[in-house]
């Protein structure tokens, strides 16, 4: 940074500065401080459409294309990830979705880490091969002679989770981007556990990054997102592709709720990852839970990876565990919590546990050992006080254990 910061270029202010002012401005009408919430389907036109150009995505016309709400928060993601422009949508699958319909035709071949949120296993394995004859090879995505080994000729895309959904692995985004471009691909990066300023995919040599909104960046657990953001053409691709044809559009009020659940975000992220720290160092000395997967944690097998990508930041909010018994005592225990709440979803303000059994969800052969046999606890630390959280994580510990 030099000179006299500008709130709005990205690239003179910090990331503090840049969480509360990124797509924020007055609003021209009233002088009101926030951008206003524009419920709007569709745009004045001017008296003369003819000189109207239908295809620019900047153009405020239709909402399905975009929106002043939408437009906001894509020009505060695109900074926050250093891509040149984002695309926002209705959800993260439907990002998820938006890059892959965009990016693959009929005969293309797909390389994807074989752990990653349900939805996109359920993608590769069986939809889009099923009905857009989309092949898919899964892969230890830590292991980059497999990695390679699985490139064929009309492979286009490696497909990864910074931190997979539930397991934790790790991914070397700098070390898959030179072998996909060493290969002619393109690496797409899911950086939902870990938004800036945790980690930027971009910057370590990923082509395109999509996030789930609905999790860390609202924060908040209002509302439901996806981004798409890289360099513009291919961002401009997703667009075109998708947007308007596919009509996965966020609603302006869900666009509005995640720009201002954003501007915490620097706040938040870094105290979701200081308490996960403590969280499964608490854990994992007890001798009554099974196993701790958290990449901070020494036992992690690709801890050292982690630490060299994400720096001093932290190592993500989640952790996946599993009390040493069947799927009873699992159950017992999150029964017996009194202030971490069962339910899906994660990155939110409170903390959210869910139980997902031995039988486990599509792709969790994938899994390791522990997590075939016993089940996970999927756990999203929140922004409660730690103390709080290790004082009900005991007495549920306690109570389903018979040790009170
Ligand atoms: C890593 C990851 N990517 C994508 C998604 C899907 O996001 P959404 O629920 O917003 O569609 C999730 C949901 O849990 C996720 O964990």
């Amino acid at each position: 940074m030099t000179g006299r910061p500008d709130k709005h270029d990205p690239t003179s202010v910090g990331e503090y500065t840049w969480a509360v002012h990124g797509g924020n401005e007055p609003d021209v009408g009233t002088g009101a401080l926030r951008r206003p919430l524009v419920m709007a389907n569709s745009y004045l036109l001017p008296e003369d459409p003819t000189g109207v150009d239908w295809s620019n995505p900047d153009r405020l016309l239709y909402t399905r294309t975009t929106g002043a709400n939408q437009q906001a928060l894509e020009t505060k993601l695109a900074a926050l990830e250093g891509g040149e422009a984002a695309m926002v949508v209705a959800s993260g699958v439907g990002a998820l979705h938006a890059v892959f319909f965009s990016l693959l035709r009929s005969g293309d071949h797909v390389i994807v880490s074989d752990v990653t949120y349900e939805a996109v296993w359920r993608l590769f394995a069986e939809l889009l091969p099923q009905r857009y004859g989309i092949s898919a090879t899964f892969v230890d995505i830590t292991d980059h002679a497999q990695v390679l080994a699985a490139i064929r000729p009309e492979t286009r895309l490696i497909h990864t989770e910074t931190i997979a959904n539930p397991t934790t692995k790790v991914a070397d985004i700098a070390a898959l981007a030179r072998l996909a471009h060493s290969a002619g691909l393109l690496l797409s990066v899911d950086n939902t556990f870990t938004p800036p300023p945790v980690f930027r995919p971009l910057a370590a040599g990923a082509d395109l990054v999509v996030h789930s909104l609905t999790k860390f960046i609202n924060g908040h657990g209002d509302a439901m997102g996806g981004a798409v953001i890289g360099d513009a053409s291919l961002v401009g691709r997703v667009r075109s592709d998708a947007l308007a044809d596919l009509g996965a559009v966020i609603s302006p009020f869900n666009a509005w709720l995640i720009l201002r659940g954003s501007v915490t975000l620097p706040l938040r992220i870094r105290r979701h990852l200081a308490t996960a720290q403590r969280v499964a160092e608490f854990l994992e000395a007890d001798p009554r839970i099974a196993f701790v997967s958290y990449p901070g944690l020494i036992s992690h097998p690709q801890h050292e990876v982690a630490r060299r990508q994400f720096g001093t930041t932290g190592f993500g909010g989640v952790l996946a565990f599993a009390l040493d018994g069947d799927s009873g005592l699992q159950d017992r225990f999150v029964s017996g919590l009194r202030l971490i709440t069962s339910a899906v979803s994660l990155g939110h303000d409170e903390s959210l546990i869910v139980h997902v059994g031995p039988a486990g969800r599509g792709g969790s052969e994938y899994y390791p050992e522990p997590f075939r046999r016993l089940g996970h606890l999927r756990f999203s630390v929140g922004l409660e006080d730690a103390d709080d959280l290790l004082a009900d994580l005991a007495a549920a510990l306690d109570l389903a254990t018979g040790t009170a």
